[in-house]
């Protein structure tokens, strides 16, 4: 995914803008560029790398222009490079667009625009769009109306998905917008106004905001926002007041935003809990929907799967009840037996995970009932689903995802308590438990005792993780964390599995991380254990039970809480080794190479 910005108002645009961006560019930073239209002159600078360098090569250029748009780019179509940067113009500099999402039927369009006699100096699909305007308006007297015409026929054109700004030379104080599946928001300031691709942009300047809706296009001036339906029709907007404050998207007094994520994740827990008591939300969940649903399925992307799983395995253990669990990306092409008794759940910090809502629309297709649980309040997958659980996790700014897991985790133990409730179960905990573990996690930091470890894995080949049962799904996640921000080659095993293969990997001196926190698996646990040591693994031991201990090389003590609520107890230590294997690494936590906080694109 990409973020896109823009600005048009009464001040200087640029640093605005640019500002903006340094909000946004965790959705993707491998280039970024800046449009202005200063007095009907389009200027375009783009950078490859990181927003810094753009800001440092714009910084000493006076441009006096009240309206610009930028972009930061994960690259989809062209590799991550000037050229390919955004924004992208017509040869006579007419429009520029920036863009975030994904133009399925470029080739097409290309052929169609090359046999007008288009030249194209980029491999993005982007570059489509300010040919196809330039073609629509050429030889004709620019006016807004034409304009909105003009974007209407472009849109029409396109399938995928699309967030679009653009500029328009002969329209000095406008940004002409469009919304197809990516997220785009309008900020309402005081003779200015503002769009980006998500709130962290916007909350500097103003908390009340304008969601746009897909097929929806529009314009904004300093002092006027106009919005069309598909059929062009003008629609009343509805203005949300945004209750985040701006320092929950900055970092304060800490490094990375990922050491504050981890740091915020009790508060995560908290929060979560209170919001769904306050708001009695479980309650509200059709009951027919849980207790008549045929089956349950989960479908999810990376560690919100993780969190899935957890909820699955306390479903069928405690609540007898047959869940299914897919990674969306495979989910979707294994032809799934939905249909109007089944209950999905789909689970996704960002809501905008292309992949989990194209199999949220694919339920919904066989009148599934589909519950969201994210925490991002409008957007995509809320306006999909049929309910949302909504994690109170703030905005999660580093692509690791910390706070936001441990919300899910949490969310997901008050749902699964809730279908206890009905089907008459008891669970091993309640909610005052996970109140309780959430100021565990307030109280503990294990950077003292993982700082030995991170030491004899930093430069390692590869790290394992085990674990039994629920201990397995931590150690899933666990080699998620480190391996997507430290590099290392990590993989998580089944510890029972170990023997029918893997087992083979394991030489002299190789780390194995043990998750063990379940009482039951105690002695199986062990089993691998030894299994391990005995060919000459080096071995970490997470976990409460100190008599362990002395069967590892290595032990970090959890504190202890109800059996099923330790992957929340787990969750802190293995973020920690994650982020300070990659501090040690010289690894930028936030900005993982070759990554995006959110994958918009299939
Ligand atoms: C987790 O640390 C990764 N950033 C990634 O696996 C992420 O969980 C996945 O892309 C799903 O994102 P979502 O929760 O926003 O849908």
């Amino acid at each position: 995914m990409c973020g896109i910005a823009g600005y048009v108002g009464n001040k200087l645009s640029m640093p605005i803008v640019l500002n903006a961006l340094s909000s946004l560019e965790y959705r993707g930073y491998d280039s970024a560029g800046i449009a202005v239209n200063e007095f009907g002159k389009i200027i375009i600078e783009k950078s490859e790398g990181k927003l810094g360098n753009l800001k440092s090569k714009v910084n000493n250029k006076l441009i006096s222009s009240s309206c610009a748009i930028g972009h930061t780019r994960w690259a989809t179509h062209g590799e991550p490079n000037k050229t390919n940067a955004h924004p992208h113009k017509d040869f006579g500099y007419n429009f520029a667009v920036v863009h975030n999402g994904i133009i399925e039927n470029y080739n097409a369009l290309k052929r169609k625009l090359k046999k007008e006699n288009i030249k194209f100096y980029s491999d993005t699909d982007t570059e489509v769009i300010p040919h196809l305007l330039y073609l629509e308006t050429k030889n004709k007297k620019i006016t807004t109306n034409l304009m909105i015409n003009a974007l209407h026929n472009v849109v029409k054109q396109i399938k995928g998905s699309y967030a679009l700004a653009i500029l328009v030379k002969d329209l000095p104080d406008y940004i002409f917008i469009a919304k197809k599946q990516s997220p785009l928001i309008i900020g309402l300031g005081k003779n200015e106004n503002f769009i980006a691709s998500d709130v962290s942009a916007l909350l500097s300047h103003t908390n009340n905001t304008i969601y746009l809706n897909d097929d929806e296009i529009g314009f904004i001036t300093p002092n006027e926002i106009k919005i069309f339906n598909a059929h062009l029709k003008e629609v009343k907007f509805s203005v949300t007041k945004l209750t985040l404050q701006p320092e929950q998207v900055m970092l304060g007094n800490y490094k990375h935003f990922m050491e504050k994520e981890i740091d915020e994740g009790s508060k995560s827990i908290y929060e979560t809990v209170k919001e769904l008591q306050r708001n009695r939300t479980l309650h509200k969940i059709p009951v027919s929907v849980i207790k008549n649903c045929s089956s349950i399925h989960i479908t999810a992307c990376g560690t919100a799967l993780n969190a899935g799983m957890i909820a699955k395995y306390i479903l069928e253990r405690d609540c007898r009840v047959p869940v299914f669990l897919d990674c969306a990306s495979e989910f979707r092409y294994k032809n799934p037996i939905i249909n109007e008794n089944s209950l999905c759940i789909f689970i996704s910090q960002s809501g905008e995970t292309a992949d989990t809502l194209a199999c949220m629309e694919l339920c919904k297709s066989k009148n599934a009932f589909c519950l969201a649980i994210t925490n991002v309040v409008g957007s995509r997958i809320t306006r999909l689903a049929d309910f949302c659980i909504f994690t109170v996790a703030g905005p999660e700014i580093a692509v690791a995802s910390t706070k936001a897991y441990v919300a899910q985790i949490t969310a997901l133990f008050c749902f699964v308590k809730a279908v206890a409730r009905l089907n008459k179960k008891t669970l091993d905990y309640n909610e005052k438990d996970i109140i309780e573990v959430s100021k565990m996690l307030a109280e503990h930091d294990y950077k003292k005792e993982l700082n030995d470890l991170v030491k004899k894995i930093k430069n390692k080949e590869s790290v394992y993780f085990i674990g039994r049962g629920i201990d397995y799904f931590v150690a899933l996640e666990a080699a998620l964390k480190l391996k997507e921000i430290s590099y290392i080659h990590c993989e998580a095993m089944a510890a029972g599995e170990l023997k029918h293969g893997s087992l083979a990997l394991i030489t002299n001196n190789t780390v194995v991380i043990v998750i063990l926190t379940q009482p039951d698996l105690i002695d199986k646990t062990l089993n691998a254990i030894y299994e391990i040591k005995s060919r000459g693994a080096f071995v970490v031991l997470f976990s409460q039970f100190k008599d362990c201990a002395k069967y590892v090389d290595y032990f970090v003590e959890l504190k202890n809480t109800k059996a099923s609520l330790m992957p929340l107890i787990a969750s802190k230590p293995i973020q920690q080794l994650a982020y300070f294997t990659a501090i040690e690494k010289g690894n930028d936590p936030d900005k993982p190479r070759n990554l995006a906080k959110s994958v918009t694109v299939e």
